[in-house]
């Protein structure tokens, strides 16, 4: 198998945008019409998910040591769709038909073997998973909700109650799906390490416009029952590490940090944290009350709020004025307390700028989450003030500015 020549043609099919997506729909449902009742019945901003896949799948194709453990959480996430091993030739069918069609005349029998071999390999290794996955877990959890708090209008934390032991490690994220969305699942982190009565918290944030967010914040109340998939993701706690260890959140991006904070908690001597918690408001920072508890109790932590967007007042309580301009307004803005860089011990700008404000950080590892427009910048920061890029993990929750 010829790595780059799949890079390059997947390269050239993906940029032709939305036309893939559906072509490949069309092919996989009009060959196998007993497929479509596993999709959601309106697949508007789902389609691209399985070719986005494909294109980080491809990404890392000549990287097996990244790629297989991708591959088994994405085989043991696929058995709450009822995927079986048949039908994972109508896919590869419709997928190798898709490729072909958007090719052209780049379409050769190379390319075509190139393909064939790394389609049977993802099917073998995300079929072995999920066989392993079936002798010891089921295929999805029931769950009842069990405390539904409105923190804002357009944020809620949910405790829910598996029916048979949930096992995770903290950072990771299960799919989720409500009764009245079925089969639209999304992902949702565990804001809390495992507890001995295996209930789980989860930060939900309003995406208007979105089928799930506005059920799960608006509409779900104790007693409601919810499914979720197998646990995925590599946000984790890397134990080996004796560092420092800095934790930076954006908005519900602070679910999984909350939880490796509980985690780190647990341990007999906790590195020095500190957590950055952003969000474009005072009242976006929905978890600081009890986040400041935390910092109260214990004395290796230190929070630090941030808000981006906020009309603050100014010393002479007058007319207020945007933080973006007092963020950019030098050095007096080093932190919590500091006139200027903060008020009321919340600090202004966007995050990844009170992040570097704070620093340096050299000898820290990083776990950063939120969405891509600030955990883009963030990496970013971070390096440029002295973590390594290996010794940052991250989990982006969407493109779209949270
Ligand atoms: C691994 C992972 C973990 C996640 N964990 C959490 C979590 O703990 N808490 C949480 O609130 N969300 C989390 N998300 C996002 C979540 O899965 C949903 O996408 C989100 O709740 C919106 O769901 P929806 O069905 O209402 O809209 P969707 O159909 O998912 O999204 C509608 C549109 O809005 C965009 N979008 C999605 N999320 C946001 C957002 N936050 N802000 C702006 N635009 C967005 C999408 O890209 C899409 O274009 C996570 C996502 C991933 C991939
Ligand atoms: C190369 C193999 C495959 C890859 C890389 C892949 C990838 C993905 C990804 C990334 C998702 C989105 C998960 C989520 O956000 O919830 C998904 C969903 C889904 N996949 Fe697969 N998949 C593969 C094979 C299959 C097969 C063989 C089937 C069988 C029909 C299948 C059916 C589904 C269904 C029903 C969904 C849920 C609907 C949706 O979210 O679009 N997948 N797949």
């Amino acid at each position: 198998m010829d790595a780059q020549r799949l890079k390059d043609n997947f390269a050239a099919v993906a940029e032709q945008g939305d036309a893939v997506a559906l072509f490949f729909y069309a092919d996989l449902f009009v060959r196998n019409p007993h497929l479509r009742d596993m999709f959601p019945i309106g697949m508007t901003g789902q389609r691209d998910k399985l070719l986005r896949a494909l294109g980080q799948i491809v990404a890392k194709v000549d990287d097996l040591p990244a790629l297989v453990p991708f591959l088994r959480q994405l085989g043991r996430d696929h058995r709450r769709f009822g995927i079986v091993a048949e039908h994972y030739p109508n896919v590869g069918a419709s997928l190798l038909a898709t490729l072909r069609h958007f090719s052209g005349p780049a379409w050769t029998e190379d390319v075509e073997s190139d393909w064939n071999a790394a389609y049977s390999l993802v099917a073998k290794v995300m079929l072995e998973a999920a066989d392993e996955d079936a002798l010891s877990s089921p295929a999805w959890w029931n769950g009842q909700v069990v405390a539904a708090e409105r923190r804002r209008f357009d944020i809620a934390v949910l405790r829910i109650q598996p029916d048979r032991p949930l096992p995770y490690t903290p950072g990771q994220s299960v799919a989720l799906e409500v009764p009245s969305r079925l089969r639209h699942w999304r992902y949702y982190s565990m804001a809390n390490a495992p507890r001995p009565d295996h209930t789980v918290d989860f930060h939900v944030r309003l995406v208007d416009g979105g089928p799930v967010s506005p059920v799960l914040v608006r509409a779900t109340q104790p007693g409601d029952r919810v499914r979720m998939g197998a646990p995925i993701g590599t946000l984790t706690l890397d134990e080996s590490s004796n560092r420092d260890v800095l934790l930076v959140a954006g908005s519900t991006g602070l679910a999984p940090l909350k939880a490796i904070l509980e985690q780190i908690a647990g341990r007999p001597r906790p590195p020095r944290v500190h957590l950055f918690f952003g969000a474009r408001d005072r009242d976006g920072l929905y978890d600081l009350e009890h986040l400041s508890k935390l910092a109260a109790e214990l004395p290796w932590l230190t929070v630090v709020p941030a808000v981006s967007d906020e009309i603050v007042p100014d010393e002479t309580g007058g007319h207020g004025f945007s933080s973006q301009l007092r963020s950019g307004a030098g050095p007096g803005h080093l932190g919590l307390g500091h006139a200027g860089g903060a008020h009321g011990g919340i600090e202004h700008g966007s995050l990844p700028d009170v992040v570097a404000r704070r620093g340096p950080w050299p000898g820290h590892d990083a776990y950063v989450c939120g969405p891509a427009a600030m955990v883009e910048p963030a990496i970013e920061r971070l390096t440029a003030s002295g973590v390594a890029r290996d010794r940052i993990r991250l989990e982006t929750f969407a493109d779209a500015q949270r």
